[in-house]
């Protein structure tokens, strides 16, 4: 396996995403989201936004009349990559003069107007709870002006804006819960890009799955930087809950509760989440998954580090005991599980025992899957102003190897557990290695491929798992199931 960044399908990194077009729209946007599946879902709510405003999207940025970048500051690569896509819109400008370039999402965060003077081809600067904004702000720029926005809310959720899919393949969709996060993990930028933390009115959490549901979707992913932690009490920052009034707190909204409105109110559509925090995560939420058989048996559950002191250091706020116990309750209430990590290799004060702890931990839980890296530092978090980066890259790169190739041993030993079993899979298109057969994937998150025989896209099918490789399950169709 290789080093993966942390994007839920990779092949859509920098896509020009693309949506229906709207009759009498005559302006042409050019969008690409880089980093995470929220910023894939805020394009989607910013294409949907200049659709009101006369924006059609093209896949062509020689023709486009605003090019749009979504972008990412997680790590110092994915700023990298924004900053060469820069230079290429450069010189696209050169044949499309009349084209405006705009920088979305957290970069635009970070830096603000700095990005003005940094980079001369950017016109547009918003920050991710600017969006609405946007209107005015494309319209100082056609006039000619620079434009930046990048207040931070503490209510936007873009409850009420109706995200248009791009590049959608009509079957899975994602769905944002809540905005920012207020965990602040020291090494981690996104408290300072995504703002404080806040939650969506449920109202509009079921009735954009309900628009889904209609149009035939068959699966959905609650999203947010912190899913576990979602809590609408009536709108306003987490942080801000205990000043309610009681009745706002004793009617308040939990995500255990929101999973179990989401199951029931459409039995025939499918549930995953992400991302949880351990510290976040409570049994309650785990009762729910087992109570409804549409929810996946699926949770992303980063640690970052198997050692104490290393998460004591990153501000993580649970130990490592704890974080064991809380798994062995997750396997002991649904033993088919399967847990996927992110981890971090190589963070300040990291010593060869910390590293030894973090294989230790992964030997115990045997994750199905994960997102590891090299440790990054960024400006402006409390790990680049008060800790030293001291690992030398070479021995980053090396932790981050061993860990990878631990992990692969774990994901082929979690894919043949699964080997003999007929299986539930949803079937989200065709195999990439084969066009003879289908792709979806099982209820633990893995790929599952099969011969299509008659089978269509988006139908629940039982296949019987034949062979498998790290990642993906081999099988055959043995019929429907009985959700489909
Ligand atoms: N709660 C978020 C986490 C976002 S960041 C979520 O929805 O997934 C995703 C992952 O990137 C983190 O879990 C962490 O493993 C990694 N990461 C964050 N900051 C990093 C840094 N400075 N260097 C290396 N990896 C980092
Ligand atoms: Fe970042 Fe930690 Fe939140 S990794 S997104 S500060 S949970």
């Amino acid at each position: 396996m290789e080093q993966v960044e942390k994007v839920i399908d990779e092949k859509i990194q920098g896509k020009p995403l693309l949506t229906e077009k709207k009759e009498g729209n005559s302006k042409k946007l050019f969008i690409e989201s880089y980093g995470c599946q929220m910023n894939m879902n805020d394009s989607e709510i910013v294409a949907s936004i200049l659709s009101e405003e006369g924006f059609n999207t093209t896949n062509n940025m020689e023709e486009a009349d605003l090019v749009l970048v979504n972008t990412c500051s997680i790590r110092e690569k994915a700023e990298t990559t924004v900053r060469n896509r820069l230079k290429k819109y450069n010189a696209v400008k050169k044949v499309n003069p009349k084209m405006k370039v705009g920088v979305l999402g957290c970069m635009a965060e970070r830096l603000k107007a700095k990005f003005l003077e940094e980079e001369k081809i950017v016109d547009l600067v918003v920050g991710p709870d600017a969006y609405r904004d946007l209107p005015n702000l494309v319209e100082e720029v056609e006039a000619g002006r620079d434009a930046v926005n990048v207040i931070l809310s503490k209510e936007e959720t873009y409850a009420d804006v109706s995200p248009v899919r791009l590049n959608s393949n009509g079957v899975s969709a994602f769905v944002s819960i809540t905005r920012g996060c207020d965990n602040m993990c020291t090494f981690c930028v996104v408290p300072f890009t995504r703002g404080r933390e806040r939650s969506r009115d449920p109202k509009s959490i079921i009735e954009e799955i309900r628009s889904m549901h209609d149009k035939n979707f068959k699966e959905i992913t609650l999203l947010g930087q912190n899913v576990d932690s979602y809590l609408w009490y009536g709108g306003g920052l987490k942080k801000d809950f205990k000043k309610a009034s009681e009745m706002a707190q004793a009617t308040a909204v939990d995500f255990a509760q929101l999973l179990d409105m989401c199951a029931t109110e459409f039995p025939k559509m499918r549930f995953r989440f992400s991302t949880s925090n351990p510290q976040d995560m409570t049994l309650d939420v785990i009762h729910v998954m087992a109570k409804h058989k549409n929810i996946c048996k699926y949770i992303h559950l980063p640690i970052q580090s198997g050692s104490n002191a290393m998460l004591k250091a990153m501000n993580r706020l649970h130990t490592r005991e704890e974080y064991l116990e809380l798994v062995e309750n997750i396997y002991k209430i649904i033993p088919e599980m399967n847990l996927s990590q992110d981890m971090i290799a190589g963070f300040c004060g990291e010593t060869e025992q910390d590293h030894k702890d973090t294989l230790d931990l992964m030997e115990k839980v045997k994750y199905s899957f994960g997102f590891m890296f090299a440790y990054s530092e960024r400006p402006g978090t409390l790990a680049a102003k008060k800790m030293e980066d001291d690992i030398p890259l070479e021995t980053k790169k090396r932790r981050l190897q061993e860990i990878i190739n631990l992990q692969q041993e774990h994901s082929l030993f979690r894919t043949r557990e699964q080997v003999g079993k007929i299986q539930e899979v949803l079937i989200e298109g065709t195999s990439k290695k084969n066009e003879n057969e289908w792709k979806g994937r099982n209820t633990q998150n893995t790929v599952v491929v099969f011969p299509k025989e008659h089978y269509k896209m988006g139908e629940f099918v039982n296949v019987k798992i034949e062979d498998c490789t790290s990642t993906t399950l081999k099988g055959t169709a043995v019929g429907y199931s009985e959700n489909n």
